[in-house]
């Protein structure tokens, strides 16, 4: 990958570059859109991902070259969102925005290409990926200092502001703070991060369905709202709670009946979140993976019963996946409306077991879902 960062950067810009970047994608393990209501998440950075390769120009203006898309050129003055084939640009563009309101000072503007080896649309982030191996780059080269947790939430803002998707932390924190072999845990609240080792002998399958709802990025913003809404009904009756993460499963069902049942339903998704995130975490500690299984399959059945926002071909995939004797469990693994599951296995489950399954998935769906076996790998870091 390194290799073919340089050679895109070197046939585009005619030159070298100066500075190289990785960030990897993410699974999300367990807490499903419980980031952005203050709540507990766990994910594991994947040993895909991607590389930049940067360098200072000698003017003012930004280039920006991926392997797919056309190279886009803009101004350091001029810093606004784009549409169209050059969206992609908004994640480099919108961490570089980020970066100087920060405090990073830009006497230039700068080439840079990006290539990635994560699989496209199946919901691992490979927009998180390219922010943080953007604000790494570019901070390498103009001299600007921030820890993991800074970069992480400037690819966050990023996103929120310049992209203007109102995603939480959970891809940028476990893209900055992913390590081999451990899976990383989010207070959303209070912003912490820590990993913990994975069990020994488990493994992650991803199942991308390659199947995409068409409104997925408007689809997310509403349920942004709902829980907003939600949260709005409770305060009524808690008016301390600040977040959906500060209300407890009794506090809930005692609100029930005040509140709009497709509210009350996506506040017990995010509630539920909590609590599973929890169980998972001393099931780990316990060494029960039975019971860590068990969770992400019941977080599945609360996103396709409660939150909405699984689809047929992910539901089909987790029943198939549950009923192999290698899987602890399988859910539905990020923002979901499409996207890709996530089964957690022994590792007896191998090849053969996920190549039945995705034929039975593409005998029932007339399409096919990609297989990738992965690994929990290291966090973004100079290259
Ligand atoms: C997407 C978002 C994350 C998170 C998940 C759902 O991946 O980018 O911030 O909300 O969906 O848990």
């Amino acid at each position: 990958m390194k290799a073919k960062a340089k050679h895109l950067f070197s046939s585009t810009f005619k030159s070298e570059p100066t500075q190289l970047a990785f960030a990897p994608g993410r699974i999300e393990f367990i807490g499903n859109h419980t980031d952005y209501n203050g709540g507990l998440v766990m994910g594991a950075a994947v040993t895909e991902g991607v590389i930049v390769a940067a360098a200072r120009r000698d003017d003012r203006e930004i280039h920006l070259s991926c392997e797919r898309g056309s190279t886009v050129r803009t101004r350091l003055d001029k810093l606004e969102p784009m549409q169209g084939d050059a969206f992609w640009a908004n994640y480099p563009l919108g961490v570089t925005k980020i970066l100087v309101e920060s405090g990073m000072s830009m006497n230039c503007g700068y080439n840079l290409a990006v290539v990635s080896d994560l699989p496209i649309g199946a919901g691992m982030s490979s927009s998180a990926a390219i922010e943080l191996a953007t604000a790494y780059a570019l901070a390498a080269l103009f001299g600007f200092e921030a820890d993991k947790a800074d970069f992480a939430r400037i690819g966050r803002r990023a996103e929120n502001e310049f992209v203007g998707m109102p995603c939480g932390i959970l891809d940028q924190g476990v893209s900055a703070f992913g390590q081999a072999d451990h899976l990383v845990c989010i207070d959303c609240a209070t912003e912490e991060f820590s990993t913990i080792p994975m069990p020994e002998g488990t493994h992650f399958w991803i199942f991308n369905s390659n199947k995409k709802h068409a409104l997925v990025d408007s689809a997310y913003a509403d349920r942004f709202q709902e829980c907003q809404d939600a949260l709005g009904q409770l305060q009524v009756r808690y008016p301390q709670a600040k977040t959906l993460s500060e209300v407890n499963q009794q506090q809930l069902e005692a609100a029930k009946n005040d509140m709009e049942p497709t509210l009350y339903r996506r506040a017990n998704h995010i509630v539920g979140e909590n609590a599973r995130v929890r169980a998972v975490q001393s099931a780990l500690v316990a060494g029960d993976l039975s019971a860590v299984g068990e969770a992400l399959s019941a977080s599945h059945e609360s996103s396709r019963v409660n939150f909405e926002n699984s689809i047929p071909e992910l539901d089909f995939l987790v029943k198939a996946l549950v009923e192999e004797a290698n899987v602890y469990g399988a859910r539905l693994t990020g923002g979901g409306f499409g996207g890709a599951v996530m089964a957690f296995t022994n590792a007896d489950f191998g090849l053969n077991h996920a190549r039945s399954v995705a034929q039975a998935y593409s005998e029932h769906f007339g399409f096919e879902a990609t297989i990738l076996h992965t690994q929990a790998g290291a966090g973004a870091t100079l290259r």
